[in-house]
């Protein structure tokens, strides 16, 4: 036989190989006879994703379709059977209920070889038991209190760096709101005074926008399928440049707030390092681990509140009269507490955080929750059963847009979040921050973060539409945290 027909002869084999591989992955759900959408070869549901489609409209459509015909139904992230779980009383069964045989997210990570990833939303098992005891009480309500300062302080250069840019008369808020982000978990998080404000290209914001590697999907299907053998090949999630950058950073000031004598401060950073010489060796975090915690605010806090503060912008600048109200409310607050943003005031601003609970309701940062089945669970009263090793997700986007619990989701309804309309809900009903065990630990501080932002611009500034505000909205497709595709341009003027 010569190396032609050889050639050919292996590339049929592989290819059959690989046609029975996919066909017997896409057929699980029809194996068991379960309910589920019908997966394309390949991309199973997941088609276009990234390009001409958001993960948040794709669950949404499945949901739509599917939501009242079963408990859940089965799906396909590209070949991974999943199930996608679409009934309340599952939902808080899964997150809160019966918590205990779903405590795994499944996230790949690989603390030994990519330090970065020793956070809690990539741990699961005993490691994220033992960070999630040591981590947790640098956010009780008390500790983030404290905060509050520097939180203000960060707001004023924001409200400064807008004073300087009058002249323009229009801004891309996503980017004001990134700075002040930037700043306040530079700050916050690792012990380092923000500039970003000041100077929008500090190595920070560099480090900040571009730890995570290019999407591929090969890399992707091999972390899914493979993840103890990417674990042996040492695998990153996270770029080396970015990684030695804010390693050195903690390092750097975890020495300097070794050897100084000077206030500690109220900061998470300074929480985490008190972590280095804890009495109890299990409570004991190395510096990579501090690291990672401090990261964990960019992983997870940074594009989250951007989306959320610059799409509530963007919503009250659609509605002038909503805006005002919010801008008086703020002003009589602020007049009452003399001029401090304390709990008290932040608190008693009740329409300005309605409107920022609708902001996430309409336009949900993160559009789904991950859990995996860790152990069978029979659904009570129903004949399902999730089988040990089930993945699932909960889309959280399409259950805060559905009609039956919002009607007109496509409205901006503040009013939505009354006391007495929230008690009308299934406790369910609205998760943007997740629930149970596994919920977002960070929820009161990064509530506290926006307002004080927020409230900070809205006292002085109005912000409205222009040529260039994107009517209707388009989100990216290429992130996965729901983000404005382009800058969201707003005309703004001293009020
Ligand atoms: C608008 C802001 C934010 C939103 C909407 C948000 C949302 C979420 C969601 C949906 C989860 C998954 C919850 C679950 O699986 O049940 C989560 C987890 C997490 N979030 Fe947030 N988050 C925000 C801000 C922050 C900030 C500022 C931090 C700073 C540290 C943070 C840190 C974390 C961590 C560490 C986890 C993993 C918790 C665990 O598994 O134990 N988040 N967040």
């Amino acid at each position: 036989m010569d190396l032609l027909h050889r050639l050919l002869y292996t590339a049929i084999s592989a290819a059959s190989i690989i046609y029975i591989i996919v066909k017997t992955s896409l057929s699980h759900w029809k194996r068991r006879g379960i309910l589920h959408e019908k997966p394309k070869f390949l991309v199973g549901n997941l088609g276009g994703v990234g390009g001409k489609r958001h993960i948040s409209t794709v669950l949404e459509q499945l949901y739509e379709k599917y939501k009242g015909q079963a408990p859940f139904i089965g799906c396909y992230a590209y070949l991974k059977p999943m199930v996608l779980v679409l009934d309340l009383e599952l939902v808080q069964n899964v997150l809160v209920n019966h918590a205990d045989h779903f405590k795994e997210r499944g996230v790949f990570g690989n603390a030994p070889h990519d330090p970065l990833s020793a956070n809690l939303l990539q741990q699961d098992g005993a490691d994220w038991q033992r960070l999630n005891t040591v981590v947790c009480p640098a956010f009780v309500d008390e500790n983030i209190s404290q905060m509050l300062p520097t939180l203000e302080r960060v707001a004023h250069t924001m409200h400064r760096s807008l004073a300087l840019s009058a002249d323009t008369n229009a801004i891309a808020v996503n980017n004001l709101v990134d700075c002040y982000n930037i700043d306040v978990i530079s700050t916050l998080a690792f012990g380092v005074s923000g500039e970003t404000l000041l100077n929008s290209d500090t190595e920070f914001r560099r480090m900040a926008r571009s730890y995570l590697k290019d999407f591929n999907m090969f890399r992707l299907y091999f972390l899914m399928y493979f993840p103890n053998v990417a674990r042996l090949l040492r695998y990153k999630n996270y770029e080396q440049a970015a990684t030695d950058y804010f390693l050195k950073l903690v390092r750097q000031k975890l020495f300097e707030q070794e050897w100084s004598r000077l206030d500690k401060g109220n900061s998470f950073f300074h929480m985490f390092a008190e972590l280095k010489r804890h009495r109890e060796a299990s409570k004991r975090l190395s510096d990579e681990e501090i690291a990672a915690q401090a990261f964990s605010f960019i992983l997870m806090g940074l594009e989250t509140c951007n989306s959320a503060m610059a799409f509530c912008l963007y919503e009250l600048a659609l509605q002038p009269e909503l805006q005002q109200r919010v801008r008086v409310e703020i002003s009589e607050t602020l007049k009452r507490s003399e001029n401090g943003l304390d709990k008290k005031s932040l608190k008693s601003m009740h329409l300005l955080r309605q409107c920022l609970y609708e902001t996430l309701r309409k336009h949900t940062p993160y559009a789904f929750l991950l859990r995996n089945t860790n152990k069978d669970y029979e659904i009570p009263n129903s004949v399902f059963m999730l089988q040990t090793d089930n993945h699932l997700v909960i889309p959280i986007a399409a259950i805060h847009r559905d009609p039956a619990l919002y009607p007109e989701p496509n409205k901006f309804s503040p009013e939505r979040f009354t006391e007495e309309n929230i008690k009308r809900r299934h406790p369910m009903a609205y998760i943007p921050y997740g629930a149970g065990s596994r919920y977002c630990l960070a929820q009161q501080f990064a509530e506290m973060q926006m307002l004080v932002g927020l409230a900070t611009l809205l006292r002085d500034y109005s912000f409205s539409p222009c040529r260039e505000t994107p009517i209707p909205l388009v989100y990216d497709n290429k992130r996965l945290v729901l983000s404005p595709k382009g800058n969201l341009i707003l005309k703004f003027q001293r009020v």
